[in-house]
């Protein structure tokens, strides 16, 4: 049961954690790219394990994979997301582009861009990008992003592209280990979201974004990209297999790598890492 004051819901674990009406989204997702398809789980281990195994089974491009919870939810470099009950969205999407498997990090940046648009309708200010799959909003994360691909032979079969967002989650209920460093929408707006409402926002916006990448290319994506980046003109350290990598960020490449200027004149492709700004 659901109440409401003055648009926000009050009062009670079910009430404040917003309700997640999945006929509702499924009908309002009808006939789009993105979502024509919905599995919704009250309880799976990772949505983005359950929609591989639908993409090894023959789901279809725009089949999506929600979760109320997920008991072993992915992050990247083997971390665990966090993804509790009742509060934040955590969808997988499936795409099956005509791209050389090298390339997914593209896409990884086209969801970046998508949920930075779309989380930016409810905070106009401080959203940020992080190369190569965080948003920020300020100084923290409220969302991560996570692709994982199946390949046939050396040519991708499938795409799945995970993305986790701390929707109404409260500061007081992330791991003690994250509290300094995630935010969610709540948190950021005092407001509680209805999760099939931003559940549907996202696939919108993710639609109108990847429909732009394929078809105007990485080009427009990039551009917009940069323009929400948090790391242009800063420096960062990168540390990706045990090897760390300094510089100041200068852009990224139409491969999606990160370009570092090491101030010694000579500017490095990054491809993969955990990047973090250096302060001062
Ligand atoms: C990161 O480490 O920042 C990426 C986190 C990605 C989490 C999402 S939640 C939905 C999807 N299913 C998973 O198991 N992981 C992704």
């Amino acid at each position: 049961m659901r109440s409401e004051t003055d648009g926000r819901c009050v009062a009670g674990f079910a009430i404040e954690s917003g309700g997640f009406d999945t006929e509702a989204l499924q009908s309002r997702l009808a006939g789009r790219r993105m979502g024509w398809r919905i599995h919704y789980l009250p309880v799976v281990d990772s949505t983005n394990r359950l929609a591989l195994q639908l993409a090894r089974e023959g789901a279809a491009e725009g089949t999506v994979v929600f979760a109320d919870c997920q008991t072993r939810g992915r992050g990247r470099l083997k971390r665990i997301w966090q993804s509790p009950p009742g509060r934040n969205v955590y969808a997988s999407i499936l795409l099956r582009p005509d791209i050389d498997p090298a390339d997914a990090t593209r896409i990884t940046l086209t969801a970046g861009v998508a949920v930075a648009e779309m989380i930016s309708i409810f905070c106009p200010e401080g959203v940020g990008l992080k190369w190569p799959n965080d948003v920020f909003i300020r100084e923290r994360k409220v969302c991560g992003i996570l692709t994982e691909m199946k390949t046939k032979g050396k040519a991708l079969d499938a795409l799945v592209v995970g993305i986790g967002l701390n929707v109404n989650i409260a500061g007081r209920d992330f791991d003690p280990e994250y509290r300094q460093s995630a935010t969610s929408l709540r948190e950021e707006t005092g407001r509680i979201f209805p999760r099939e409402d931003v559940a549907l926002r996202l696939c919108d916006s993710f639609e109108k974004w990847y429909r732009i990448f394929l078809d105007e290319g990485f080009v427009a994506i990039r551009e917009r990209w940069l323009s929400h980046s948090r790391m242009l003109g800063r420096r960062v350290r990168v540390l990706f297999q045990g090897e760390v990598q300094e510089g100041l960020v200068v852009g990224i490449d139409l491969d999606g790598a990160l370009l570092l200027d090491d101030e010694r004149g000579v500017v490095r492709r990054i491809i993969a890492g955990d990047a973090s700004i250096m302060k001062g």
